[in-house]
């Protein structure tokens, strides 16, 4: 062999132990938390002013999911001037990990902007809002409207990769289509990019969430991840109203995850095994005040206290007087006002308990 030859190889050699030994990093520093969860994997998913750092706590506290997501956060708004708003919504809890950083951008710079910033902030993965509806995200280009651009989708996905240079996982949230069922050329296309995990809620963009999601979809979309071989996990999302509709739904989809958005309303008890008609109403009125605290202590000052209502609804239901007392909670316009009405309202019912108890 020629000196040349040799040295040729030499290099080659030596650039593929480079290769395999800046891979072997990687592999080794990638702490990759969806290989550690057991399967059916059950995730809560992300809801804008609903699932936010003081409903996290409290539902971590009352019945920890495997995996959570955080509200969607802009990547534009992060970067540009919008930052001291925006990164409250960041704020998380030990006790919640798993958590992956959702965000929205059709901008690779931006993306990788704010997968380096959740790496930096310690969250377990960066998840891409690939499916939201919402006019003001799409005018964006972003959320729904990057099913409509498939080949930024790919560059919003490979940039969330480079910021976070392959130490936590990047996963996808999306739809099965935009105007019709897509799940035959759209999914392809992104497991090609290998996420960790894609998050689909079985519904177009523009059946919105008018119609029973499509279960039939998410079947045909394990078949066609185990057709290409492909190691990205595929979670269900749609309608599923407990853990045992969760379960069914693995079993009958082979998903390798559920997950659940508006069954945790009014109860943060749903993955606890606790079955909700157990949980006396002391206690959902207990956790409403508790919920209440955390809400003013962590958003108080840059969230409107409006939006504990809607948790008041969902708590405050399904008991006799329960129309009386939310129209109390209503009305209430901060948590001791909120403290007040639950305290009368559980002092008159001891009272009337002790009456009853006494006219046996
Ligand atoms: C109030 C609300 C806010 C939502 N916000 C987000 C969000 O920030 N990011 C996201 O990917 N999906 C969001 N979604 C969609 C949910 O994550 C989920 O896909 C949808 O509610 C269907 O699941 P479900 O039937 O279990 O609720 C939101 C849904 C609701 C109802």
């Amino acid at each position: 062999m020629s000196i040349t030859k040799k040295s040729r190889n030499f290099h080659l050699l030596q650039s593929k132990i480079a290769y395999f030994s800046w891979c072997d990093i990687i592999a080794s520093s990638m702490t990759n938390f969806w290989k550690t969860l057991a399967k059916p994997i059950m995730a809560l998913a992300p809801m804008a002013d609903v699932t936010d750092p003081a409903f996290r706590i409290i539902i971590a506290k009352y019945g920890k999911p495997d995996v959570m997501w955080t509200e969607f956060v802009s990547a534009d708004g992060l970067f540009r001037g919008g930052r001291e708003a925006l990164i409250g919504d960041l704020a998380f809890t030990e006790g919640e990990r798993p958590i992956a950083a959702q965000f929205f951008t059709s901008s690779p710079v931006m993306m990788e902007q704010a997968a380096r910033l959740a790496l930096e902030l310690g969250f377990d993965g960066v998840d891409i809002n690939m499916g939201c509806p919402d006019k003001g995200v799409e005018k964006q280009g972003a959320g729904a409207a990057l099913i409509k651009n498939p080949a930024r989708a790919r560059e919003v996905l490979r940039a969330a990769k480079r910021g976070t240079g392959g130490h936590i996982p990047v996963s996808v949230k999306t739809r099965i289509g935009y105007s019709r069922n897509e799940i035959e050329t759209w999914l392809p296309l992104l497991l090609e990019e290998e996420p960790a995990a894609i998050t689909i809620h079985a519904r177009t963009r523009k059946e919105k969430s008018d119609v029973p999601a499509h279960w039939d979809v998410i079947k045909r979309a394990v078949l066609i991840r185990d057709h290409s071989r492909s190691p990205t996990l595929i979670l269900g999302n749609g309608d599923v109203v407990d853990l045992a509709d969760a379960r069914a739904k693995a079993l009958e989809t082979g998903a390798d995850g559920i997950m659940l958005g508006r069954a945790i309303f009014g109860n943060p008890w749903l993955w606890s095994g606790r079955p909700f008609y157990s949980i006396s109403l002391e206690e959902k009125l207990r956790v409403l005040v508790e919920h209440t605290k955390l809400f003013e202590q962590l958003l108080g000052a840059r969230k409107n206290f409006a939006i504990m209502k809607k948790h008041y609804k969902a708590y405050v239901q399904g008991f006799d007087g329960a129309k009386e007392l939310r129209l109390r909670l209503m009305e209430a316009k901060d948590v001791l006002e909120v403290e007040h009405v639950v305290e009368a309202y559980l002092g008159g019912e001891v009272r009337v308990r002790e009456l009853l108890q006494k006219v046996a």
